[in-house]
């Protein structure tokens, strides 16, 4: 049977590279090959679906910090050689620098990567915000600008001033397509009002214990709005152990890869783009398990219902309660963020 390779393109006509089925076959063989082939053209078609992310556990909070940290570096060019295509950033990660250098130390061409970053620290002015991130990129243009996260508006106004401004940036040519991150259904709409331009992706916490309410990602996907997750591995990071432990584990033994590539197919089936990350090279050989692997329908149930049986999310609120108290709307946001 055919695996199948879910495709992904964005509302404005650019896309997360799209697989077209008569070329499933070669893109399995190529995978296969792949060390002794140099063709690497239906590779980077599938692989852009993976983002690799330069946030979480490489982000450089501490003012201190050298530089340029080039463990990080090293780590994105480990990840490009082995196929990735697809790199997250942005302004809050402080790892812009990095990236830019391990994009030009590739040797990959410019046009080969998918590159995203995201603003929310200079969200007062955008046009600024996209130029310096491009000149610590290196680069002349972002495949994918995102507002990072909502959570500054004061009110629907602020989201469609920022999203007036996000037009102009996109028809300036720095950034292919523009997006959100963090949004709940609430905010979109308050964007889709006054949009000429629909946002192309929301970035959002997205996993098996976390499969957002009231129909969410099926509206966001009716919307035409592609829905990339983070934090995609929950089950077995933040909440390992929890019921999904046995079944992930049963499931990941009888195809004989990482629980990590389970939980990847799961999202590229249901049509969402995974961004992870790891400090390990060798995990990366894990995540592309997912590539090849296919799960049953029965699998895919499993992972489903028993992710429904047990919430847990690792952005707010609770786990970030010290944060909390900032937001004095606080029933409120709760309700939305279950969105
Ligand atoms: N837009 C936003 O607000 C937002 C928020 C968060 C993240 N992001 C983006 O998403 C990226 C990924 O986020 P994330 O770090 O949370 O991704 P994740 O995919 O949920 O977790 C990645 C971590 O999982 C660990 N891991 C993988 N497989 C494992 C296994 N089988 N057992 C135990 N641990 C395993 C890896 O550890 P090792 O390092 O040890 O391999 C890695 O550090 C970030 O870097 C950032 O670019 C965006």
């Amino acid at each position: 049977m055919v695996p199948s390779i879910p495709t992904v393109k964005f509302n404005d006509g650019a896309s997360i590279p799209i697989v077209i089925p008569s070329q499933i076959f070669l893109v399995l063989l190529l995978l296969r090959l792949r060390f002794f082939l140099r063709l690497r053209f239906f590779l980077r078609l599938v692989l852009r679906l993976m983002g690799f992310g330069t946030g979480t556990a490489w982000l450089k909070g501490d003012p201190s910090a050298p530089p340029l940290d080039r463990n990080l570096v090293d780590m994105i060019k480990s990840a490009i050689q082995q196929g990735y295509r697809h790199l997250d950033c942005a302004e809050g990660y402080n790892t812009e620098e990095e990236l830019g250098v391990a994009i030009k130390e590739s040797g990959i061409p410019r046009e080969e990567l998918f590159v995203t970053t995201k603003v929310i620290q200079s969200i007062d002015n955008v046009f600024q915000a996209i130029d310096t991130s491009l000149k610590k990129l290196q680069l002349e243009y972002v495949d994918l600008f995102l507002v990072h996260s909502p959570y500054y508006a004061k009110d629907d106004t602020d989201l469609q001033t920022t999203w007036k401004a996000m037009e102009g940036i996109k028809q300036s040519g720095k950034a292919k397509s523009i997006g959100v991150s963090n949004f709940t259904r609430p905010h979109l709409e308050a964007v889709l009002k006054t949009a000429t331009i629909k946002p192309a992706a929301n970035q959002m916490e997205y996993h098996a214990y976390f499969q957002r309410a009231n129909n969410f990602v099926s509206w966001m996907q009716e919307q035409d709005i592609t829905v990339m997750a983070y934090f995609g591995l929950i089950p077995v990071t933040y909440a390992k152990g929890g019921p999904l432990a046995e079944p992930l584990d049963t499931i990941a033994k009888s195809h004989s890869v990482d629980a990590s590539a389970v939980l990847m197919r799961w999202l590229l089936n249901r049509g969402i783009v995974s961004v992870s990350t790891s400090k390990k090279t060798e995990r990366i050989q894990q995540y592309f398990q997912a590539l090849e692997l296919e799960l049953t329908s029965d699998e895919m149930d499993v992972i489903t219902e028993v992710g429904k049986s047990h919430h847990f999310r690792v952005r707010l609120p609770k786990p970030y309660a010290p944060d909390w108290a900032e937001y004095p709307d606080e029933d409120k946001w709760c309700e939305d963020m279950y969105y």
